[in-house]
């Protein structure tokens, strides 16, 4: 079973839905998260975890694996979720938590990858998804496609189309590996 932590619109929680894999519960940072609405509507379990409502970071992320635990969730997924994660997070899934980021890394991690790589004016980014560690976008790579920046009109579309169609087939063979 999967958890999913999302910060935002939540196409790619969408689409692991939408794949049919065993979404077991929903957290965010945000209660505003549009992805939220998308969970409930598949009758996903939600539950925000704010920074504001916890004495630190780390008690945040503990008590949000805790809740993810309790839902029977075994791999987590970052998708769109934009906070680091802290060491006892981590711990509680090891080499069991994925993100999907919007370019060739190591090149362009943080928020804003794909208005920095229009910025830098390089030819062709990508999608990568990758185990998440402490660093920011940093774990080991398990997939990447590239993606031609031009047209630039239709980048943003382009790239998010190849995360629809690899982060659910990257989770899938997750799940069959740790099923064997
Ligand atoms: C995606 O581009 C993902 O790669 C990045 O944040 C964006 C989230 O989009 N980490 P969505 O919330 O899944 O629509």
């Amino acid at each position: 079973m999967i958890g999913v932590l999302v910060s935002g619109n939540g196409s790619n929680l969408q689409a692991l839905i939408d794949a049919g894999l065993p979404v077991a519960a929903v957290a965010s940072n945000r209660k505003d998260a549009y992805a939220l609405i998308r969970a409930r509507t598949a009758e996903i379990p939600t539950a925000t975890f704010a920074l504001d409502c916890h004495v630190s970071r780390e008690e945040r992320d503990l008590v949000m694996a805790t809740w993810l635990e309790e839902h029977g969730v075994e791999s987590v997924v970052l998708a769109g979720y934009m906070h680091l994660l802290t060491p006892p997070f981590l711990a509680r899934f090891p080499d069991r938590i994925v993100n999907v980021h919007p370019s060739l890394l190591p090149a362009f991690p943080g928020a804003h990858p794909i208005d920095d790589a229009l910025a830098a004016g390089v030819e062709t980014t990508g999608v990568t998804i990758h185990l998440v560690d402490e660093g920011l976008d940093t774990g080991r790579v398990l997939r990447q496609e590239a993606v031609p920046v031009d047209p630039r009109e239709t980048l943003e579309e382009r790239i998010h189309a190849v995360e629809h169609r690899l982060l659910p087939e990257i989770v899938a063979g997750m799940l069959e590996g740790a099923a064997r």
